[in-house]
């Protein structure tokens, strides 16, 4: 409970200091969570998951309880304290690795980790509150490292931006989790044909 307690203290004062890239006051909800890996099918072999803006590490957390032996976590968050803290938390978790970075450069990322297959991408990223060049910009480098069975697993707290998400992404899913706050859609997409 205290644990918790810090933890959302730490995501508050982060927000605060950078409220458009942290983009939410608290961490997803469990039950955010939990409809976030329902897209996903943790018991297939040798899994390769990448996850966007893990902030706190609520979704990572649960994506390590699921890992078996041959899957890989490859975690990207550009804000330096989250990053920090998610190094020392997840230190002794195998092929996970932590990378303080932009998601745009996910592409070199992979590259130099030789991972030429992603299963899943799931993201935490704000795109509702970071300018729409980078949103454009975050998700065209991200169709390039989708094959066409990748999928990328997303939360926003309207639908305002899912016509942008259209012009790159096929939508599969959309449910709506009220357990959360604020409530949330999480959007479940591959890439364009
Ligand atoms: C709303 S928080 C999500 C945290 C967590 N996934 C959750 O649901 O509780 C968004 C996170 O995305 C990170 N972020 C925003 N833009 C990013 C970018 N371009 N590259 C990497 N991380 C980014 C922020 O630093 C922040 O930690």
């Amino acid at each position: 409970m205290k644990k918790k307690i810090k933890e959302n203290i730490d995501f508050i004062y982060q927000f605060i200091d950078k409220p458009k890239s942290v983009g939410a006051l608290i961490p997803s909800s469990k039950f955010l969570t939990k409809n976030i890996l329902s897209y996903t099918d943790l018991t297939k072999k040798n899994l390769v998951i990448v996850e966007y803006g893990p902030g706190s590490g609520t979704f990572t957390r649960e994506i390590v309880k699921g890992m078996k032996e041959g899957d890989t976590l490859i975690v990207i968050e550009q804000n330096k304290i989250f990053a920090k803290r998610l190094r020392e938390q997840l230190a002794g978790a195998k092929n996970v690795f932590i990378h303080q970075d932009c998601v745009t450069n996910t592409s070199k990322i992979l590259k130099r980790a030789n991972i030429d297959r992603v299963d899943y991408i799931i993201s935490g990223i704000p795109f509702s509150s970071i300018p729409k060049k980078m949103t454009e910009d975050i998700l065209e480098k991200t169709k390039k490292i989708m094959s066409d069975e990748t999928l990328f697993i997303t939360f926003q707290y309207s639908t305002l931006k899912i016509n942008t998400f259209k012009k790159h992404m096929t939508v599969l899913n959309k449910k709506f989790v009220l357990r959360n706050i604020p409530s949330a859609y999480t959007i479940c997409m591959k890439k364009c044909a």
